[in-house]
């Protein structure tokens, strides 16, 4: 999960880097308040989760409360690479920058390892620099069993070539944003700029933060964190029930159990689309091993509520997954929308394999539902679906 800078900055001052005071709002008016507090000045950052934000004129500077009431109007609403900007973050200004530098921590899959990447050409887009100097970028793995102690911080500013009067402050730092990307389960923790200012003193002053998913069960602080405005709203719905899916912006819904199972589905679906006006997978959606007639009822119900959707492909190879429990789910699942009075349309095409599939596929045939109709290859229930998806 990708953090707006704002969320950033309070995980940095959480764990003590070094940020100015900064609040955020969603109307122009709010703004003439904050500045005042923050000190007359102020500049206005608009809060989108994507790069290159200052280029597209959605970082402005602000002299006077009325002038960042104006700046403010300017940014909210804007459009930033596909993103609406409904939130600016007001910044305190920073006394005269003297210096920009690049400093941040990441998961290098690669390598598995982490890896620390730091430069003194900072406040630009790193990219480029690594790309056109990759001699002005440091990298430097971290041993995740020992972590990023001062010795290892004084490692990396030296790699680095950091200026001898901010070596020790920016050492402080890389210790603190160490702890920041650790104790939140982080994925990226980056900070660009890190400016040294007039004072001497050295400040985060943008940040990018992404915290790991996968270690939700023990961050429960992090659900605060998520943005729920943006947050596909059939997506949410399968989160709450604990089903693994993805929106996609094709036509068959797709179920299946095993995430490998599931992927290879999407890919037999588009290439059967090839064939069927260009119809492609709906979703992704797993349910996973012994899922029980309930979860595949809770399935499909989030598929077939997918306006989208035109026909629903369920592609099941019993193994820990009895088949005769799928079939159930469809059964439960069909009679329970009609129960709710929700008129499903949808056609159904079922592929069962495997554990019990015999006994899932009587099931299938007794309940004898007008809108089921079983194959039992997989590509064949693939064209089928496809078929249906492009007919309607
Ligand atoms: N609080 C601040 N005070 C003074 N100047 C600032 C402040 N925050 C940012 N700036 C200046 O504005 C520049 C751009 O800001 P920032 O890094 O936050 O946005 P960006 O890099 O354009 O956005 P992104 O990181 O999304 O690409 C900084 O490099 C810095 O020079
Ligand atoms: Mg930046």
């Amino acid at each position: 999960m990708d953090l707006f800078e704002y969320q950033a900055r309070d995980l940095f001052a959480k764990h003590g880097v070094p940020v100015l005071a900064g609040e955020v709002i969603d109307t122009p008016e709010a703004a003439r308040e904050v500045t005042e507090r923050l000190g007359g000045k102020s500049v206005v950052k608009a809060q989108v989760k994507t790069g290159g934000r200052g280029k597209a004129g959605g970082v402005k500077l602000a002299d006077s409360p009325a002038d960042a009431v104006e700046k403010a109007g300017q940014i909210l609403g804007m459009d930033i690479k596909g993103h609406t900007v409904h939130k600016v973050m007001l910044a305190e200004m920073a006394p005269e920058i003297a210096e920009e530098y690049y400093v941040s921590f990441l998961l290098d899959r690669t390598n598995r390892t982490f890896l620390s990447i730091a430069s003194v050409e900072g406040g630009v887009e790193i990219e480029e620099v690594a790309a056109t100097r990759p001699e002005a970028v440091a990298k430097t793995p971290i041993d995740p069993n020992e972590g990023v102690t001062r010795e290892k911080a004084q490692e990396i500013v030296e790699a680095a070539k950091f200026p001898t009067e901010v070596a020790g402050k920016i050492a402080d730092i890389l210790v603190t944003l160490w702890e920041t990307f650790i104790k939140e389960d982080a994925l990226l923790v980056e900070v660009n700029p890190l400016a040294k200012v007039a004072s001497g003193d050295v400040l985060a002053l943008d940040g990018k933060v992404s915290l790991d998913a996968n270690a939700e069960f023990r961050q429960p602080e992090h659900e605060a964190l998520e943005d729920k405005a943006a947050a596909n709203p059939l997506e949410a719905a399968a989160k709450a029930k604990g089903l693994n899916y993805v929106k996609l912006d094709g036509q068959v819904g797709i179920i299946g159990n095993g995430a490998g199972l599931v992927m290879s589905t999407l890919d037999v679906v588009a290439y059967a689309g090839e064939k069927h006006a260009g119809v492609k997978p709906a979703n992704f959606l797993d349910i996973g091993g012994g899922a029980s007639a309930e979860v595949m009822a809770n399935g499909l119900e989030i598929i077939l509520g997918d306006s989208d959707v035109k026909s629903v492909f369920v592609n099941v190879f019993g193994g820990i997954t009895a088949c005769d429990e799928v079939a159930k789910g469809i059964v439960q699942a069909l009679a329970l929308l009609k129960e709710k009075g929700e008129d499903v349309t949808k056609p159904l095409v079922v592929r069962l394999d495997g554990n019990n599939a015999e006994l899932g596929r009587q099931i299938l045939s007794d309940a004898n539902h007008p809108l089921v109709q079983r194959v039992d290859t997989m590509d064949g229930a693939a064209d089928k679906a496809a078929e249906l998806a492009a007919a309607k």
